[in-house]
């Protein structure tokens, strides 16, 4: 096209109106030296009205339209990492469509520049437009044709989340911040005389010497190795914070060192170390894109340098968004370079992933004989993260709204296949009165991770806070989790193995049922646990939709819920959920393994026995999977690959005397039966003839090896 040259200064002058060349953001100017540039495409999804993904927004998961008449929002899906007060927005991840007709499909937009997504929807189809800021376009699309084959896919290209050590399911204590150690000792002997279980205390940014992180604060922490071993005595473990920002002080081992390496990032002009505020003061930032500085970085943890630090110390990434409290959006300014000349724009999403998996590194490298599984917890992320460990949700708010927001938050982060994720139970800002509390701690229980934390103008709010009839309630919830331990370890291993998510939206095991489409106020852990958790205030009794492929039992009565049997269907039942009541229901046609044992910690319930809990189908079938190894070290991954030869190993060190079962319930049994025998073996049994439940003791058989049971 030839423009005329009044035309064409007339675009100039419109395109440097729109801040196209140069943009300010309050006291804050982008320099964009490279001038504008963007890459966009439209993405259709025929004969589809569902679309689920691109965390992380405190909406529903399922994503609502933002353009064309009666649009939800106005402003599109936003894909850019930011310290956000209450929530921090937002991440670029993969966006998955569904529709009945022609199956699941997804689309992975790789892109770690800001990005918007528009979503318009017309006659039953939907339309979607991806814009980024810079970069190129590399797009898969993912062809299904239904949500097991997309996550494989997609794991295919971005990895999945290996299966967590053991003590990282268990319930994690944390506040900003626990005082000293005097605190920590009076916190870990409370859940030991109440016989409350808890695998983690957490420090927050307060025990370090003045915000250098990889230090104590010597006068409040001045025997941090003694204060781990005497948790880890009685099975527990810690977590430090260690945030990305290095304040600037010259006799700060780590600043002098980054300094004289040359690690941070750059100004604008790529030559002076940029200098940022965060909670230290002024501070640098490491350039995590470069793999010499990732790998400085993982030697910072080895025992020697990390002084105080024992294997039983994990960590705890914030910030890495990253939070720049004087920065555009309290973040870094785009033309900020790298070490390779690279401005910040071109990768800022995934500046967090990449600290994150340094971290993670650390972990690795620091017990080289140990073997020990790394544990870290993130904010940000990007695809990928899910290899490097947990993100929680960020700075929420102890009130009912940001409970019930957090289920579908957590199924949009699972959809994006990150497995393993929370939400601050309790709420991280405010008080939470008891009911509220308990409903979130009730939650917290059947959600990946489970962590209660909170700031530190809040109340302390440790379970005992609340007065006896509360601690009891909390407890049971603990305890409800800690039963379940060994079926979420499971359905973690089989997420590390076929890339599907462990917090599953209803429409992930039912893609051909399309009333369940929408749902997000309930969800499955793995495929035969349903959830319903109670977000409001003075529920007694709520609705729970059942897909009718399946019976349904209550997991507390063992009763069938919903008899219902019709493909492609859902029927709805009305339960009742007290206070001291969690909607909970295993499908029919599934075992489902259980460590009923009152125990405090992971560690001490490792060799106890199982029960299985079997839900009969109405052809009175069932089946299931039992995953065990040894909990924490990574030696795992090994064994799975030569799963029988590592069964005969373990055996002759005795593994299968410690793997026993001990108990088996099955429901939905239909009469008296006349004798029950194990390998030949008769043995004692209950029948409830007004329940259906038969129990089965003491059938004295270890889960390693091969034994049959015969009901007569
Ligand atoms: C922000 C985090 O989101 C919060 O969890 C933490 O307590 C504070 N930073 C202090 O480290």
């Amino acid at each position: 096209m030839i423009e005329s040259e009044e035309h064409r200064k007339l675009s100039e002058q419109d395109l440097d109106r729109e801040g196209l060349w140069e943009e300010h953001f309050q006291s804050h100017q982008d320099s964009k030296p490279f001038g504008p540039m963007s890459v966009g495409m439209d993405i259709d999804f025929p004969e589809s009205n569902h679309l689920y993904g691109i965390p992380e927004h405190a909406s529903s998961a399922t994503l609502k339209t933002t353009f064309g008449e009666n649009a939800h929002f106005k402003e599109p899906y936003r894909l850019y990492n930011l310290d956000v007060f209450e929530y921090e927005l937002d991440e670029t991840m993969a966006l998955y469509g569904n529709s009945v007709k022609t199956g699941t499909t997804g689309v992975f937009w790789f892109n770690p520049t800001e990005t918007y997504v528009d979503i318009a929807s017309s006659s039953g189809s939907t339309g979607t437009h991806w814009i980024s800021e810079s970069g190129i376009i590399d797009v898969f699309l993912l062809p299904g044709p239904d949500p097991s084959s997309v996550y494989h896919q997609y794991a295919t290209l971005t990895g999945t989340t290996p299966t967590p050590p053991m003590f990282s399911l268990g319930y994690h204590q944390c506040r900003w911040n626990y005082k000293d150690e005097k605190d920590v000792y009076m916190v870990h002997g409370k859940f030991e005389e109440l016989d409350y279980p808890y695998d983690v205390l957490w420090l927050d940014i307060e025990h370090t010497n003045g915000k250098r992180y990889f230090t104590w604060d010597s006068s409040l922490f001045p025997d941090p190795k003694t204060m781990q071993k005497t948790l880890a005595d009685q099975g527990r473990r810690m977590v430090t914070i260690v945030d990305p920002h290095i304040l600037r002080d010259n006799n700060y081992y780590i600043h002098k060192e980054a300094t004289a390496k040359g690690l941070y990032i750059k100004d604008k002009q790529g030559e002076k170390d940029y200098d940022g505020w965060c909670w230290p003061g002024s501070s640098s930032y490491l350039d995590f894109t470069d793999e010499n500085v990732r790998s400085w970085w993982a030697d910072q943890f080895s025992y020697s340098r990390y002084e105080g630090s024992t294997p039983t110390l994990f960590t705890w990434n914030d910030m890495n968004e990253p939070s720049v409290f004087n920065g555009p959006e309290v973040s870094m300014q785009k033309d900020l370079r790298n070490l390779h000349g690279d401005e910040h724009r071109e990768w800022h999403n995934l500046y967090g992933m990449l600290f994150h998996r340094a971290t993670g590194e650390g972990h690795i490298r620091r017990s080289p004989s140990e073997d020990i599984r790394p544990f870290v917890l993130s904010r940000a992320f990007f695809a990928g993260s899910q290899k490097y460990g947990a993100i929680w949700t960020g700075d929420n708010t102890a009130d009912w709204g940001h409970l019930q927001v957090a289920g579908p938050m957590l199924l949009s982060l699972n959809t994006a296949a990150l497995s393993f994720v929370g939400a601050d139970v309790g709420g991280f800002f405010g008080n939470p009165d008891a009911e509220l509390f308990t409903r979130w701690m009730q939650a917290g229980a059947y959600q990946p991770f489970f962590r209660g934390h909170a700031h530190h103008d809040s109340k302390r709010r440790e379970p005992w806070m609340y007065g006896e009839e509360t601690m009891q309630r909390l407890r049971q919830a603990a305890l409800w989790r800690y039963q379940l331990l060994p079926f979420w370890y499971t359905v973690f291993h089989e997420a590390e193995i076929s890339g599907m998510p462990v917090m599953r939206m209803m429409w992930m095991q039912y893609p051909e049922t399309e009333a369940i489409f929408g749902v997000d106020d309930q969800y499955l852990i793995g495929a035969d646990l349903l959830v319903k958790p109670i977000t409001a205030a003075g529920v007694s009794e709520v609705e729970v939709l059942f897909p009718t492929d399946h019976l349904w039992y209550d997991v507390k009565s063992l009763q069938i819920v919903c008899s219902t049997i019709a493909s492609m269907s859902v029927e709805s039942r009305t339960i009742s959920s007290a206070i001291d009541e969690i909607p909970v229901f295993q499908r029919g046609g599934s075992i489902i393994p259980r460590k009923l044992r009152l125990r405090r910690s992971t560690t001490t319930m490792k060799t106890d026995p199982y029960t299985l809990f079997v839900a009969l189908d109405d052809s009175y079938q069932a089946s299931g999977t039992l995953y065990m190894d040894d909990e924490e070290t990574l030696g795992y991954s090994k064994r799975a690959e030569c799963a029988d030869a590592s069964i005969s190993a373990d055996l002759s060190e005795g593994a299968a005397e410690d793997r026993m079962i001990e108990r088996i319930v099955i429901m939905g049994f239909p009469s008296t039966p006349k004798a029950v025998s194990v390998n030949e073996e008769s043995l004692d049994f209950s029948f409830n003839k007004s329940s259906n439940v038969l129990v089965v003791r003491k059938p004295e058989v270890s889960a390693l090896r091969d034994w049959s049971i015969k009901i007569v």
